[in-house]
């Protein structure tokens, strides 16, 4: 693992998750965004890993790279201990690092299932496009899955990921295959600024 810092992300600056891709063994279920184009949707989809518990995301082209770490401890650090159970690949060809994976592209094209009645398969890998674009054809055409979410208009990236992912946590839970987490365990395991009803 090295580490970086990712600009413009309000979540921790330092980051220690960044894995050797050379290495690294594909993990569904998995996010990949292709050639994204800013670092804080990079980083607001690390976030939504960590919250939906998805262990890898990859990240594809050179729009995004994270710098050298300089070494500075960050005080937020600690508190957003979830992001390092979430490992981070950039890497052009994630695809063959994948043995038994679903990949779902999701995407506003004809022909895909729309996620209302999408039933998430048991091992995906979800690719998202970039910002500025869209997966490109090739990368598409090896997907199993074609996935839109029926929004008015297109979504921000990390927007996008965040809905897939929250979409699986409560399809899971609804089907009593992930546990629904109480507000008391909600409460510790949030690190932030506590509400108080008072
Ligand atoms: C901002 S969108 C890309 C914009 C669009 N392709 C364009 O050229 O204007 C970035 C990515 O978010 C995802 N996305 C956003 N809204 C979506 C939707 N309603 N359904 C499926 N995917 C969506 C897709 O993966 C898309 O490639």
């Amino acid at each position: 693992m090295s580490a970086g810092v990712l600009r413009g992300f309000d979540g921790p600056t330092q980051l220690d998750n960044l894995g050797d891709p050379t290495k690294a063994v594909g993990k569904a279920p998995a996010v990949a965004l292709i050639d994204p184009r800013y670092g804080h949707n990079v980083g607001n989809a690390l976030r939504a890993c960590a919250c939906f518990g998805i262990e890898q995301l990859w990240w594809t082209g050179n729009r995004v790279q994270l710098d050298s770490w300089k070494g500075e401890r960050l005080p937020r650090e600690e508190r957003m201990k979830g992001y390092k159970n979430v490992q981070m690949f950039n890497y052009d060809r994630f695809f063959d690092k994948f043995k038994d994976v679903t990949p779902v592209a999701v995407e506003l094209r004809p022909g895909t299932e729309s996620l209302i009645e999408f039933e998430h398969p048991e091992n995906p890998l979800y690719i998202f496009g970039p910002e500025d674009g869209s997966i490109p054809r090739h990368l598409n055409n090896l997907c199993h899955r074609l996935l839109v979410i029926p929004s008015h208009n297109c979504l921000n990236l990390a927007a996008a990921v965040n809905v897939v992912l929250y979409d699986r946590r409560a399809k899971r839970v609804r089907a009593g295959l992930e546990e629904n987490l109480s507000i008391g365990e909600l409460l510790k395991e949030h690190r932030g600024p506590i509400l108080s009803n008072s």
